[in-house]
């Protein structure tokens, strides 16, 4: 098997040790890369370092161009990407489709955003002494970011990173997640067929442990990581002086209201209730996770939600029916179901779900699960839903803000009030009304509060995140 280049400032390049990467199914080898040495992470600081200027002053249409033909390539080898998509992360070849396509539209965003990336004009006669000024609101890049994207979504948590730092005119350093780097790979093939300038792209495989390193370095004053809280709050407490965007994990919640209440309702919310939060083997932060169900519904919803959960098909993520395939690895199964073990010996009830299969964890309904538990509590990251009977809307609302995190929720509901007091009350960055919190339009804002992280991602977002206001004010200008 060809070892795959990595990328240095735009070329591809081999680097030292060997990284093997393992299909999480059935552990046979897929690829091989090798992992960057330092001269080679010092020849990616520097080059970005010292191409900033260049990149900065690129015009619109010269990043414009390069994010569009990345898009374009993307869809042209859509199913060669999701094949390997697939084979790297183990997700189900319908949900690596599904990122692919995620992917060629971040992108496209992304050639749009930097099109329509002006500023602003803000007139300052608004004061008498100011008569004749005018101010050019505009906004340039803070500098080189620094992306470390997570194995979940190996294609597109990379992609949010690297297309609007190319939109604005920064360049990037990507550290893609050790188990998956093959896609961010790709994506380095793909941004070398461009005309950015040399060094403003630079994809390197490296150990968690040497991003300390990278996130330390100076001349990279923004980082931009999606991944778990821990490490997420230690590259905070490291980098105090950096802009630093995180977008860590969540145990997202869906709340059935009391007037969510027909037949037609209750199997519309168990049926995506159950697919979501098994979608990816649970593996994505808005994955749902806990779900809470007004006590008159409540009977008529469980039931629905065991016979949504059965039907799922789990099995080889290759074959176009599976819903739901391994987890990343094995340790992270064994984890998941000594999560599940702990609850039940705290006195939750197993509504659906059996055995672990190696790396694979079946979709699994807990009732009865103490509020400390972890599968409720902390983020599972796995194939396991907890399920709660509430009094009121309220106390569901209550419910969902009762945890250390606050990425999104899912309110089914038909009323506009409550739905409007969802969206005031529900300490999360998103909500969405009718459907489960796994909803994500590229372009919409996305991120948390609380645990879930500081800054929004989503193009135009994370744009504004890379750059700071620059004002221009002009004088005696005849307003
Ligand atoms: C995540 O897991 O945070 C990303 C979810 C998504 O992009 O759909």
């Amino acid at each position: 098997m060809e070892s795959v280049a990595f990328y240095v400032a735009s070329r591809p390049a081999h680097g030292g040790d060997e990284l093997t990467v393992h299909h999480p199914y059935d552990g046979r080898a897929v690829g091989r890369t090798t992992l960057a040495t330092p001269d080679q992470v010092e020849a990616a600081v520097a080059a970005a370092a010292g191409v900033a200027a260049e990149a900065a002053a690129l015009p619109a249409h010269v990043r414009a161009a390069a994010l569009d033909h990345v898009s374009r390539r993307l869809a042209e080898r859509a199913d060669e990407i999701a094949a390997l998509i697939t084979a790297e992360n183990g997700k189900p070849v319908k949900w690596a489709r599904a990122e692919v396509g995620r992917a060629v539209s971040t992108f496209r965003w992304a050639a749009e955003e930097a099109r329509r990336f002006s500023g602003e004009l803000q007139r300052l006669d608004t004061d008498p002494a100011a008569t004749g000024r005018i101010a050019l609101v505009r906004r340039v890049p803070k500098g080189p970011v620094l992306g470390i994207a997570p194995f979940n979504f190996p294609l597109n948590l990379v992609a949010h990173k690297v297309a609007p730092a190319i939109a604005v005119g920064a360049p990037i350093i990507v550290k893609p997640a050790p188990a998956t780097p093959l896609s961010a790979l790709l994506l380095g093939e793909l941004l070398a067929e461009t005309d950015l300038p040399a060094g403003m792209f630079s994809v390197l495989p490296l150990p968690n442990e040497r991003a300390a390193d990278l996130v330390a370095d100076p001349r990279l004053p923004v980082v931009s990581f999606t991944g778990s809280g821990p490490v997420g709050a230690a590259i905070r407490r490291s980098a105090p002086e950096k802009h630093v965007t995180l977008e860590l994990g969540g145990n997202a919640a869906a709340v059935v209201c009391e007037d969510w209440n027909s037949d037609d309702d209750l199997t519309f919310a168990a049926q995506r209730i159950a697919l979501f939060s098994n979608y990816q083997a649970g593996q994505s932060c808005i994955a749902v996770q806990r779900v809470y169900v007004h006590e008159w519904i409540y009977d008529g919803f469980l039931p629905r939600l065991v016979a949504a959960v059965q039907e799922l098909r789990t099995g080889d993520p290759a074959d176009p029916a599976t819903d739901v395939g391994p987890l990343v690895s094995e340790g992270a199964a064994l984890r998941v179901e000594s999560w599940v073990d702990e609850a039940v010996a705290a006195g939750a009830t197993i509504e659906v779900g059996g055995r672990r299969e190696g790396a694979t964890y079946p979709p699994t309904v807990l009732s009865g699960v103490p509020k400390d538990a972890r599968v409720s509590a902390e983020e599972v990251f796995g194939p396991v839903l907890v399920v709660a009977r509430v009094e009121t809307d309220d106390a569901a609302f209550a419910a969902v803000n009762d945890s250390a995190y606050g990425l999104q929720a899912g309110v089914f509901t038909h009323r506009l009030d409550t739905a409007f007091r969802a969206g005031r009350v529900l300490e999360v960055g998103g909500v969405i009304v009718g459907d489960v919190p796994s909803y994500r339009a590229d372009q919409m804002p996305y991120g948390g509060m609380k645990g879930s992280g500081v800054g929004r991602e989503g193009v135009r977002s994370a744009m504004d995140d890379y750059t700071d206001p620059r004002v221009v004010v002009l004088t005696g200008v005849p307003l």
